[in-house]
């Protein structure tokens, strides 16, 4: 949701500030445009679209040059993507990128007005603006606290006051902010991957902080008090390769291949002689044993790796495990108490629902777990609990590989719980976490069969809306596979538990609605061809994504998706490789942008 950054240093900063946004794209792409120091002036570029399609062409004609700047990409909440709403905001003596929503815009901006103050946008940010011109006498960090007391929402800020033309200033209220760490250059960025290429230190700027940044020097302030605060600079473990696309035609597909050595990174540290082992955060036997039930709570493919959660905690451990989306559990007043075990998952670690999904288990007095991939992001640290996924960056607005380690994660609590409650012996725990441990290698033969993926796309191209089917874990894929296609294609599919389909939603099948059936639960297998058959005697063409050596009735399927027969519970993970890749190359032959669907952001920092 916007990516902001900014430079200070020596070099010329206008295509530097160019490049690091161009690593946030991913944030928001509808518009982009960069604020530098030029001759003691602020000098502005913005335009509409892609930074290639807007900024780049504008920058093409005319390009300020300075070394001090701030630089904005774009995912609109307040005014349509327009030039005149794009960041950085402005007046001339004061310059502004916001990541977040000011809640309060419109009553600032009232009374702005009754000052004399007149307005060009259609943005919240621009009350922000104003505002910090109207507080300024001389002094930025006085007149960004007294603007922080006034205005009320989530944002980070990146700032340039025309008297400074020095350095930058930034500040933060819930919407995520880094301070990159340079020699004789100083950044800020919305995360670190925007900053790899020049430095991997970088501080991690706190709610109610303002960080003043020249070239040689960063100072922190706490904004009520007006007392500097010493951090502590923090190291990237991420590489550049790991942000670049390394000959891949999409982060998307490049990421589907990395789930394997991602999946790697997620287990292994967490079994130790052939057992679960989550001595990291702290979760101990004694307390699984004492929790009377397990929430899990998150938002999209996060919530979707939940359902799997639900799934296999639930059959392994016997104990009630309840799946949310974090937008619906924060308002609809939860039965969470102490003694319930909540585990909140996110990529991002910034999802605005879901970090307020957290803040209510919190304060209900649960233990909360945070299963998170972004390094000291906010759920990581505002949960009691907290245990990285290791995915290395994930680019594309379309989780992949996250929602691969979010899934083996689900696995791995659910056999330390059900471990720890004893309704598994040690000995079933180490076969079932040997048997995860190889679920890697599997995945990456999956990933190669890309001709049937390829081949199953070309006969979706032309559908208007797809149907998915599933019972069980294969309904929680269902869910996922959905999900990806609609996000990248703009296919219309939804997901429906096989065995549902005819209290109503069948009356939507004929020809021209294709049915992908997820069927890998032997137990399952024959409710689920039953329904196959029904459809297909409606008319639709279906897809049948099954195990190897399925007792397929071949008449009821035009095409097949076979995958290695593994344990059944286990088969989450290998499934989700063709959902995937059917996706991907769906979106593909309909010439789509894979990696920034339309009106999509990564990281939804705004609720
Ligand atoms: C779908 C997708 C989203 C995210 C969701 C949660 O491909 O990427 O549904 O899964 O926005 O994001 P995080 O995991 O960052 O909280």
């Amino acid at each position: 949701m916007c990516g902001i950054v900014g430079y200070v240093g020596k070099d010329e900063c206008a295509s530097l500030l160019v490049k690091c946004l161009k690593r946030l794209e991913y944030r928001g792409y509808d518009s982009a445009g960069i604020a530098v120091f030029e001759k003691g002036r602020i000098k502005t570029v913005k335009a509409k679209g892609k930074i290639a399609e807007g900024l780049q062409k504008k920058l093409d004609e005319k390009c300020p040059h300075g070394t001090c700047g701030i630089g904005h990409t774009r995912w609109a909440t307040h005014g349509e993507p327009s030039d005149i709403n794009s960041h950085p905001i402005g007046n001339g003596r004061v310059s502004v990128v916001h990541n977040g929503i000011i809640e309060n815009y419109r009553e600032i901006k009232e009374s702005l007005m009754r000052h004399g103050y007149g307005f060009e946008s259609e943005t919240d940010t621009e009350a922000a603006v104003k505002l910090l011109d109207y507080y300024y006498s001389g002094d930025p960090i006085d007149a960004i606290s007294k603007m922080m007391a006034k205005v009320e929402g989530a944002y980070a800020l990146g700032i340039l006051f025309r008297d400074f033309p020095d350095r930058i200033y930034a500040v933060r209220k819930e919407s995520p902010l880094i301070v990159g760490k340079g020699r004789g250059e100083n950044f800020i960025a919305s995360d670190v991957t925007a900053i790899l290429d020049h430095t991997k230190e970088y501080y991690i700027l706190e709610h109610g902080e303002i960080a003043e940044i020249t070239e040689n020097a960063i100072t922190f302030y706490d904004a009520s008090s007006g007392d500097t605060v010493e951090k502590e600079v923090q190291v990237a473990d991420w590489d550049i390769e790991a942000a670049q696309k390394g000959g891949y035609e999409h982060f998307m597909l490049k990421e589907i291949h990395e789930q394997p050595s991602a999946l790697r990174n997620t287990i292994s540290p967490r079994i130790k002689d052939g057992l679960p082992d989550f001595s990291e955060c702290g979760l101990t036997d004694e307390m699984i044993r004492n929790y009377r039930q397990i929430w899990i709570v998150g938002c999209g493919s996060a919530m979707h790796a939940g359902m799997v959660g639900k799934y296999v905690t639930e059959e392994l451990a016997r104990i009630p495990v309840n799946v949310d989306i974090a937008s619906e559990f924060k308002y609809r007043d939860p039965l969470i108490k102490e003694n319930d075990l909540c585990i909140i998952i996110s990529q991002s670690g910034e999802t605005a629902d879901t970090k307020a999904a957290l803040e209510l288990a919190n304060k209900a007095g649960a233990d909360t777990l945070a299963i998170v991939n972004v390094v000291g992001s906010s759920i990581a640290r505002e949960a009691k609990m907290v245990m990285y996924t290791n995915a290395g960056p994930e680019i594309s607005v379309c989780s992949t590989k996250a929602y691969a380690v979010q899934c083996a994660f689900m696995y791995l609590v659910a056999f330390k719980v059900a471990y720890a409650v004893g309704t598994i012996t040690e000995d079933e725990c180490r076969k079932l976490c040997g048997e995860l441990c190889g679920i890697p290698d599997i995945v990456a033969k999956c990933i190669e069969e890309k001709e049937q993926y390829q081949f199953v796309a070309s006969k979706l191209i032309n559908a208007d809306s797809l149907l998915y089917i599933g019972r069980g874990l294969d309904y929680a894929l269902s869910m996922e596979g959905s999900l990806k296609l609609k996000e990248i294609s703009y296919i219309h599919s939804e997901s429906y538990a096989a065995g549902e389909l005819k209290h109503g939603t069948i009356s939507l099948i004929d020809e021209n609605m294709p049915v992908i059936a997820v069927a890998t639960q032997e137990r399952l297998f024959d409710k689920t061809q039953s329904n196959v058959k029904e459809v297909k005697s409606r008319g639709a063409k279906v897809v049948l994504i099954c195990k190897e050596g399925a007792a397929v009735d071949e008449a009821s399927v035009d095409y097949k998706v076979q995958l290695p027969g593994i344990r059944d519970l286990l088969m989450p993970l290998v499934t989700i490789v063709p959902l995937q890749l059917i996706a991907y190359y769906t979106a593909v032959l309909l010439g789509r942008d894979v990696d920034m669907p339309r009106n999509l952001a990564k990281s939804v920092t705004v609720e």
